[in-house]
């Protein structure tokens, strides 16, 4: 195995269309945190980088509903995300953006020795032109109906109802996103990276040396190969990215997903123009992407396909994605504002951003999509945060204030019980490191929080409080031993709650720790002493709770009400005077019976306060004929007869069509003569 001397640790770069999420935060970025934090405490050699990824369709469509440049979308975003990940701790070394020069000369250079080397094909299609926007239509430019599941309103790139990579040619009925109108097809040039040439060597180094990959990601590789790789464009007909750098690409601009993946480099190099190159070229660096899943084949086959092309870098060691995340049993959605956004939960839980990585990582979606909920947030928050961790440090400081004036007491003879606790909590280390190194940060943080409740637990089994009468000696020796555990909490805890680390390290005037001290039982000397206690978790009401939940509701009576406008959009104004030609009715309904040889159909008899009359309607799917005689029904009495199997129909019934499709009959709320005009 090889021996790493440092490892170069990426997040997959956030579109600068919008805030960032929970989602991102459970998927990556946490994770990826997690992980260089634990790097850091061992005092290996890191290098931890993000960034904004700001090309692409998404930013340029944005940008053009809001008649703003491209660039004022992205500079909004691009702070407000990089504002978020600050709050929360994700500690890059470097968090930059793909509109930076160094990115633009980064992301050229390397096309042109790709392309310098013969390593892309050059190829004219048909693809996608809107002749009354005069442009290509590139990705989310076009929308049709999936060809795999069906569903309207999948994009040219992929189908969120059912996750297909699609192209545009794929779509049925396809239409512009910009004009909406029907596009036609117009040959044009672009650059592609022959996958299928790379296939080889791609089935070997995955499917064969890296058999230890996650099985979501093996699986994902692995299905995509032996589907067989196609060339894939890496330019594209748009006005917003980095120019093709090569002639006879005028209008042309490097795919989105070919530039952002060499955004990890341009951040580095940016951070390190002298050194980078040892982070990305040296056989003796790991690299490891962290991403979610929508991500796999870009990091794992064509971001390398493109590496290996160029010749003088470096390939993944591992590429740790995660599943998704769901918010209260929904698709998290950034369209649909489904999502809880992160600079808006800082507002409303302020100085609680170690609760949230908490919880998201307990409920991390590792190798399933999960649910996040606010009751299950509350639960963790009051039941393990507040009820364990908290309670069991807070006890050992206060005891401590109070029966040693706050200074850590000395550590006398040790009982069985003593000695069994200490056994205990010896080998969390190494429980730790196992999970950890093999990105199992779940069960990592469920190891940390053992510590924790092992020390509650010999707290409430040896009472000190109850000692101090009798035996101080006693009280001394559990309290320290108390004071070392809630030390090694610190520790243990550093890479997931770093705030309550480091609070706890001030409490505690610990200096400066390291990973290897975890376990140990000598972290603070006797003597030492420890500041005021202050709480290191509170419990969340049911009111903020409940608040939550209506903002939810509110997005979601919104999101219905949208749906509807955009199903039954509100018909176009007509006048008063076409209103009137209009002559609708009440009438009895004297008899009904069903169309014979027609499932649908009801033909009814109704008293219409004049000589009577036959109609005939389509809705015998949804009442019983007889139960509709002598109820009364609203009818067109001016629609000219139609012949309906063979039954002449003078008029029609009306009725309401209900969000699944069924009708139900209109009548008035109380018993009017028959032949009473509606007005
Ligand atoms: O899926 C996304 O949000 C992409 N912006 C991720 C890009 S990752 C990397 F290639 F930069
Ligand atoms: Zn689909």
């Amino acid at each position: 195995m090889t021996q790493f001397k440092r490892t170069t640790v990426t997040s997959a770069l956030p579109y600068a269309n919008g805030p960032v999420h929970i989602g991102h935060l459970a998927g990556v970025y946490i994770p990826a945190d997690i992980f260089v934090r634990y790097l850091r405490l061992k005092g290996e050699s890191v290098l931890f980088v993000g960034g904004s990824d700001e090309h692409g369709v998404p930013i340029t469509i944005k940008a053009k509903k809001e008649g703003l440049s491209p660039q004022d979308i992205v500079d909004r975003y691009h702070t407000i995300i990089k504002a978020s990940f600050e709050a929360f701790g994700i500690s890059f070394d470097v968090y930059s953006r793909t509109t930076s020069k160094t990115h633009h000369e980064v992301a050229s250079e390397i096309f042109k020795t790709i392309y310098d080397k013969g390593g892309f094909i050059e190829q004219t299609s048909e693809q996608y032109y809107d002749q009354e926007a005069k442009q290509f239509l590139a990705d989310r430019y076009i929308i049709g109906t999936c060809p795999h599941c069906k569903s309207e309103g999948a994009y040219g790139d992929q189908c969120e109802a059912c996750g297909t990579s699609l192209n545009p040619l794929d779509l049925i009925k396809p239409k512009s996103t910009i004009s909406g109108s029907t596009p036609i097809l117009k040959e044009t040039k672009h650059w592609y990276l022959p996958l299928d040439k790379h296939e080889a060597w791609l089935r070997q180094w995955i499917l064969e040396e890296h058999k230890e990959w996650k099985p979501n990601v093996y699986g994902q590789c692995k299905s995509w190969l032996d589907m067989g790789l196609q060339p894939r464009a890496v330019s594209r007909d748009l006005d917003w990215g980095i120019p093709v750098p090569v002639p006879g690409a005028e209008g042309k601009v490097l795919y989105v997903w070919f530039d952002a993946p060499i955004g990890y480099i341009s951040n580095t190099k940016e951070l390190l123009p002298d050194s980078w190159e040892q982070w990305w070229k040296d056989p003796e660096t790991r690299l490891l992407h962290f991403i979610g899943k929508d991500n796999i084949v870009f990091h794992c086959i064509v971001f390398p396909a493109m590496l290996k092309a160029e010749g003088s870098y470096i390939l993944p060691e591992n590429v740790p994605a995660n599943e998704f995340l769901n918010l209260e049993g929904d698709k998290i959605s950034t369209s649909r504002n489904w999502a809880v956004w992160l600079h808006e939960y800082l507002v409303d839980f302020p100085d609680k951003q170690d609760v949230l990585r908490y919880v998201l990582t307990a409920n991390a979606p590792e190798t399933k999509d999960n649910d996040f909920t606010w009751k299950d947030f509350q639960a963790r928050n009051n039941n393990e945060l507040v009820a364990v961790f908290g309670n069991f440090v807070n006890r050992t400081l206060v005891l401590t204030h109070k029966y040693f004036d706050g200074k850590v007491p000395a550590c006398s003879e040790l009982s069985d019980y003593d000695n069994q606790t200490l056994k205990e909590f010896a080998d969390v280390k190494q429980a730790l490191e196992k999970h950890l190194n093999v990105f199992r940060f779940r069960d990592a943080q469920k190891e940390a929080m053992n510590l924790a409740r092992i020390g509650n637990k010999y707290l409430a089994d040896t009472e000190p409080w109850k000692l101090a009468k009798t035996s101080m000696d006693r009280v001394g020796t559990i309290l320290n031993i108390s004071l070392q555990i809630t030390a090694n909490l610190a520790i243990a805890f550093e890479p997931f709650l770093p705030f309550t680390a480091a609070k706890l390290r001030t409490l505690l005037n610990l200096s400066d720790f390291v990973w290897a001290s975890l376990g140990s039982i000598d972290l603070l000397p006797a003597g030492q002493l420890i500041n005021t206690p202050e709480l290191l978790f509170e419990k969340i009401e049911d009111e903020a709770i409940e608040a939550q939940v209506q903002k939810l509701l509110a997005t979601k009576k919104a999101n219905e009400l949208e749906m509807t406008q955009l199903i039954h959009p509100i018909r176009e104004n007509i006048a008063f005077e076409d209103f009137t030609k209009l002559d609708i009715r009440i009438g009895t309904v004297v008899d009904c019976q069903k169309v014979p040889k027609a499932d649908k159909l009801l033909v009814f008899k109704i008293d219409d306060g004049l000589a009577g009359r036959t109609i005939v309607s389509g809705i015998a799917a949804y009442y019983q004929a007889e139960s509709l005689v002598g109820k009364q029904v609203c009818f067109i009495a001016n629609l000219s007869p139609r012949k309906l199997k063979g039954i002449d129909s003078e008029g029609m019934i009306l009725s309401v069509e209900n969000t699944d499709g069924t009708l139900v009959l209109l009548a008035p709320s109380q018993a009017v003569v028959p032949g009473t005009e509606v007005k």
